[in-house]
């Protein structure tokens, strides 16, 4: 009976094809929603046009700055990349952390820090007082009107400095740098690009067929190219343009109501944005740990886990963080030691059948996350091979995040999903080894080159 019970809540949490499918055609009719001039402002994915038309071609040339905040670690960079016959970039970085406190106290402290790291690194590369080109990701929802601006919509990913919602990030950033006492640099910001475009440029540079990017790690989101006749909100309709879709915020509308259980809507309720980011919650890894421990708390509750023993441990929130999700899930490792990961997190009570019992939570949990991610992304290629024409798209996304790549079996999930709901598109999932930091340089690269042949 108690195992009845456990596999009514785990089915709860399972989606059958016919889910997945219309969870597939709900994000193609936000897309064009969001595409479209009329229902731009009421669509929950806001494609937003990012200014970037085409994905590298090699003539990329020259030394950067880049700064990636956003993710799990804030970066600053610097990127020497050297094109031709042999494509060739050499980067140097420091990673920097950024304590919580200042992602959630007000934006002056956030961008005086960021310049703090800024002025650290150009005087640990021994470059003080040079002024280069500066691609900026910055991996949260902005408004463009142009490459080298970003407004700040909303924040995401639980930041909330205050005095940055609604205002142009570059602007943020030069009034940090004027605010400095000692000030011995300037910063020439070229680009500012979301994390998703900065990884399919990364992956672009050595794949040509790369035109989609994926983020699966503290947040989830992707970025395509599409055709500039669809993107009725910028002027012209010849050629393409990478649209940032920012498709967290997919379900924001209730879309995906029927799908979510309890447990989700506790992790939506206890977050600093409830009822926004609905699709990212249920995917990715800032989210995925506490979806694990609010169906953990319910079992307990109910006797069917930990001996019924509610503990202190089990009540605090952001205990199980993706590593271990990913840690237990791994096929070589012996109940044993899911036992002394659960000892590790201070579940102490637990027996062989605990378990047995966690790591199908756990497995059940990113199963549902990947199958949602799969779905997002067979929505994404099958408009690509439409907009195209085409019988069949060959097709391949640039992916980060560390979820995706930590994870023993989202991407072969992701995969099986993919094929199931987009079997006329062939789609390479290429993994990014260099962070979307190299990507935001090749964007600067080109920029500067085109300013250059306008003056
Ligand atoms: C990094 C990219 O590799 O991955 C970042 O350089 C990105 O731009 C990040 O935000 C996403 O993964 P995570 O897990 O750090 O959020
Ligand atoms: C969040 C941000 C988005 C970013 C994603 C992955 O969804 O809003 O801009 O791309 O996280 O980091």
């Amino acid at each position: 009976k108690q195992h009845i019970e456990r596999q009514q809540i785990l089915d709860s949490l399972r989606l059958d094809r016919d889910q997945l499918r219309c969870v597939m055609r709900k994000m193609e009719a936000e897309m064009q929603r969001g595409l479209a001039r009329d229902t731009h402002a009421t669509a929950s994915v806001r494609m937003l046009p990012t200014y970037v038309r085409s994905t590298p071609d090699g003539t990329e040339w020259g030394d950067f700055l880049a700064l990636d905040l956003g993710g799990t670690n804030f970066r600053v960079l610097l990127v020497r990349v050297r094109s031709g016959k042999r494509r060739n970039v050499e980067m140097h970085n420091k990673i920097y952390t950024i304590p919580q406190e200042i992602t959630q106290g007000t934006g002056e402290e956030l961008f005086d820090h960021i310049v703090h790291c800024i002025a650290d690194f150009l005087e640990y590369m021994g470059m003080k007082g040079a002024a280069l080109p500066l691609g900026f990701t910055f991996s949260f929802p902005c408004h463009q009107n142009s490459l080298d601006q970003g407004i700040l919509l909303n924040w995401t990913k639980g930041f909330k400095a205050t005095g940055c919602e609604g205002e142009d990030v570059v602007a943020l950033l030069k009034d940090a740098i004027h605010r400095m006492e000692v000030c011995d640099f300037d910063l020439d910001v070229v680009a500012v690009v979301n994390d998703t475009v900065g990884t399919m440029m990364t992956c672009g540079y050595e794949d040509p067929r790369c035109e989609v990017g994926l983020i699966v790690g503290t947040g989830t989101n992707a970025c395509y190219m599409e055709e500039m006749r669809n993107l009725e909100l910028v002027e012209g309709d010849e050629g393409r343009m990478c649209v940032n879709m920012e498709w967290g915020a997919f379900g924001d509308d209730g879309a995906l109501d029927d799908f979510c259980t309890p447990f989700d809507r506790a992790v939506d309720e206890s977050s600093t944005n409830p009822g926004k980011q609905r699709f990212e919650k249920m995917i990715s890894g800032m989210y995925l740990g506490e979806i694990v421990r609010n169906v953990l708390l319910d079992f307990t509750a109910k006797g069917l886990l930990f001996r019924g023993k509610l503990s202190e441990r089990l009540k605090t929130r952001g205990i199980f963080e993706t590593k271990f999700l990913s840690q237990i899930e791994s096929d070589r490792l012996a109940l044993r030691q899911v036992r002394s990961i659960l000892q590790h997190l201070g579940l102490t009570s637990s027996t062989c059948d605990d378990s047995i019992l966690v790591k199908e939570v756990c497995s059940v949990v990113a199963r549902r996350a990947a199958q949602l991610c799969g779905a997002g992304l067979a929505a994404v290629v099958e408009r690509i091979r439409q907009n195209r024409g085409l019988q069949n798209l060959s097709v391949t996304v640039g992916v980060d995040g560390t979820l995706y790549k930590l994870h023993p079996h989202f991407s072969a999930i992701m995969r099986e999903t993919l094929r199931d709901l987009a079997p006329q598109c062939d789609v390479t999932l290429l993994q990014s080894e260099d962070g979307s930091g190299k990507g935001a340089a090749l964007i600067t690269a080109v920029a500067c080159r085109m300013r250059g042949s306008r003056k």
